[in-house]
């Protein structure tokens, strides 16, 4: 049995059609849309994606569209559209173009799926979840931005690869800003349980949250054309299945902070509890006075950023 009815992906470029074969694979939803304002290309890829259900025996349906009207009765939608990364740019300087796509696609979600949750995508992350969850009116909880569980996803393969155990052992939380100035919490990362301080030194420690803070970085250099989005799309696709499931997982995502952490009417990464209703909680974890003062650094990268937003009209 499915969980969903429908989920929409807004974009249909390397994350809107990875994260919609994935999603058709997971079986989570009846359908998945895939909408872009290029025609030809989402339904190009839908189609592709759909004549390999006899081989891999998913049942979803998965069309293309290139109207917002398709964005009628999804349950979720998967907000990826915007540029992506050129080698050289930071995602801060995506801001502009990538705020007035958003704002047409937040409208539309207000006036035809109101009652979805929204999963954020486009970068930069962290202003672009506050920017959509303010165009599209949504409450705080059910507008939310991927970020923590791709940056951890990418922390966690590091430490595994250094120590050569499962990459499935090992778990933490990367919090803050997807952004340089993220926070690789060490003081809560373990492998099945061990603190990892126990089991790797300061010397390669560092230089794990360095590659971790970097890691979107080094994949747009070796790509050159394009930024990553097998990884990603793994961590969308959880996120989704948290949601469409109601499974209560705790991860990270982009959340509205209310007073959490002593901050509010902004957007960080934080740990929270994910379930149908989205947001469901958000949970204030420790922090050592160091990764403390790094994720109020975060938080101080993000309001930067926010101010660009003042002037941009919001209405249609
Ligand atoms: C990344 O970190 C695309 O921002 C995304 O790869």
């Amino acid at each position: 049995m499915t969980a969903v009815r429908k989920i929409a992906v807004l974009g249909a470029g390397n994350i809107g059609g990875t994260l919609a074969q994935r999603l058709a694979e997971s079986g989570i939803a009846d359908e998945v849309v895939l909408i872009d304002i290029i025609e030809g290309l989402p339904q190009g890829k839908a189609l592709d994606i759909q004549e390999s259900a006899p081989i891999l025996g998913f049942a979803t349906r998965v069309r293309g569209s290139t109207s917002l009207d398709d964005l009628a009765g999804a349950d979720l939608v998967v907000e990826t559209a915007g540029l992506a990364r050129k080698p050289g740019m930071s995602r801060s300087d995506l801001l502009a173009k990538n705020a007035e796509i958003l704002r047409a696609h937040a409208l539309a979600v207000k006036a035809r799926c109101p009652g979805s949750i929204v999963q954020v995508v486009t970068n930069p992350v962290d202003v672009m979840t506050y920017w959509f969850r303010e165009v599209s009116g949504q409450p705080p909880a059910r507008v939310f931005g991927e970020s923590g569980t791709l940056d951890t996803a990418r922390f966690r393969w590091f430490v595994a690869d250094a120590l050569h155990v499962a990459p499935r052992d090992v778990t933490g939380f990367v919090l803050g800003t997807h952004g340089d100035t993220m926070v690789p919490v060490l003081s809560l990362t373990s492998v099945s349980g061990v603190p990892l301080r126990q089991l790797l030194g300061a010397e390669a420690l560092a230089a794990i949250v360095t590659r971790t803070q970097k890691g979107g970085g080094e994949i747009v250099d070796l790509l050159k054309m394009g930024s990553a989005y097998y990884a990603p799309t793994a961590a969308q696709a959880e996120l989704c299945g948290a949601v469409a499931r109601d499974e209560k997982r705790l991860l990270g995502v982009t959340a509205h902070l209310g007073g959490e952490y002593g901050l509010r009417d902004l957007c960080l990464g934080v740990p929270v509890v994910l379930g149908r209703g989205g947001v469901e909680r958000i949970l204030e974890v420790p922090l050592s006075d160091e990764e403390r003062r790094a994720f109020e650094a975060s938080a101080a990268a993000v309001r930067a950023d926010l101010q660009a937003l003042a002037q941009m009209p919001r209405a249609a």
